[in-house]
């Protein structure tokens, strides 16, 4: 694990947010942190501060194996992603620090941390460590992933490549599901940050080797702003997205506002639909945030995947 040979820890670790989106408010961390500050000075922990080079990011702290917990482990808290260093949890963190000396100070650059972090928390759930009641079996690799599918969504990537249309860059992909459009992407050398919020569809994507654990998400579309930086992505897409209706098009439109609000300028907006008042639905949303683009029909005889392509930019290069 990424987070384990960072730290240089041999021993389990632990972190007591239970999952990426908690890192981003660390109000678990907060309480935790003022309980072990209040303790600080009655026993002596082994500690680690974690820094980014100047301030302190995170801390590591040795929990010895009691009957209840009969292995050794290392609590990590971190506000790497909550961005908080300067504030509540750098002060109680430093605090913590100079009371119990830290055995090490390892610097790790703000981006190694968050990948490391998205890559603990994809093994907690391909390891199905935050869902104990699970019984859900992993589908064999055939059922999971159509070749039909895949060979048509890697011909459309192609059909665009050799009209100038070139997924490159920085990309997310949002709705990723089980990952089975990202082998097609995977396929042509590109590597996106993928995002879908139905859990166990990441987890079987994961199990299959076909999600990068590094890279993969389990967040809501409609919250991209949130655990991105505006402008970040060179190209924003999304294949078969959907079901899409008058009823819910409202969460559609706010998935297309929040990708065009993490897109940088000039960024490509590719997305696939089935259906084509699902595109329309789709289309108009994303005039309203100003992207611009075409609407190619690429129905098949089949009429099931991709049949419908949105193909935009945002603002002007
Ligand atoms: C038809 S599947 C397509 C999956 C994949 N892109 C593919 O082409 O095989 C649509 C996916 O969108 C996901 N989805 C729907 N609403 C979402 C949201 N608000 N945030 C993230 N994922 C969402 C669904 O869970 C589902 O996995």
């Amino acid at each position: 694990m990424i987070l384990q040979d960072l730290l240089d820890i041999k021993e389990e670790i632990y972190l007591v947010e239970p999952g990426y989106y908690s890192q981003k408010t660390i109000v678990t961390t907060i309480s935790y942190l003022v309980d072990i500050q209040d303790v600080v000075g009655d026993y002596n922990f082994r500690t680690i501060r974690i820094t980014d080079g100047t301030k302190t990011t995170g801390l590591a702290i040795f929990n010895e194996k009691t009957e209840e917990v009969p292995v050794d482990f290392w609590s990590i808290f971190t506000s790497s992603i909550a961005n908080q260093s300067t504030g509540e949890f750098g002060s109680l963190a430093d605090s913590i620090l100079s009371t119990n000396q830290p055995e090490r100070v390892v610097e790790v650059a703000g981006d190694v941390m968050h990948e490391a972090l998205i890559e603990y928390y994809s093994l907690l759930l391909v390891n199905r460590e935050t869902c104990n009641e699970c019984t859900m079996p992993l589908e064999s690799y055939e059922r999971a992933y159509a070749k039909d599918r895949l060979d048509r969504l890697s011909e459309l990537l192609e059909k665009l490549a050799q009209n100038g249309i070139s997924i490159d860059g920085d990309v997310l992909e949002i709705c990723c599901g089980n990952g089975m459009s990202t082998i097609a992407l995977h396929e042509l050398g590109i590597d996106p940050t993928t995002i879908e919020y139905e859990k166990c569809t990441v987890c079987q994507g994961l199990a299959h080797g076909v999600l990068d654990p590094k890279k993969t998400l389990v967040m809501d579309a409609t919250m991209l702003s949130n655990f991105f930086e505006q402008g970040r992505f060179d190209c924003v897409v999304g294949f078969m997205l959907g079901t899409i209706y008058e009823f819910n098009k409202d969460l559609w439109a706010r998935m297309m506002f929040e990708s065009a609000k993490v897109a940088k300028d000039g960024a490509l907006m590719l997305f696939t639909v089935n259906g084509r008042s699902e595109m329309d639905i789709l289309e108009s949303a994303l005039h309203m945030v100003g992207i611009e683009g075409e609407v190619m029909d690429n129905t098949d005889e089949f009429g099931i995947y991709d049949q419908w392509v949105f193909i935009g930019r945002k603002g002007k290069k």
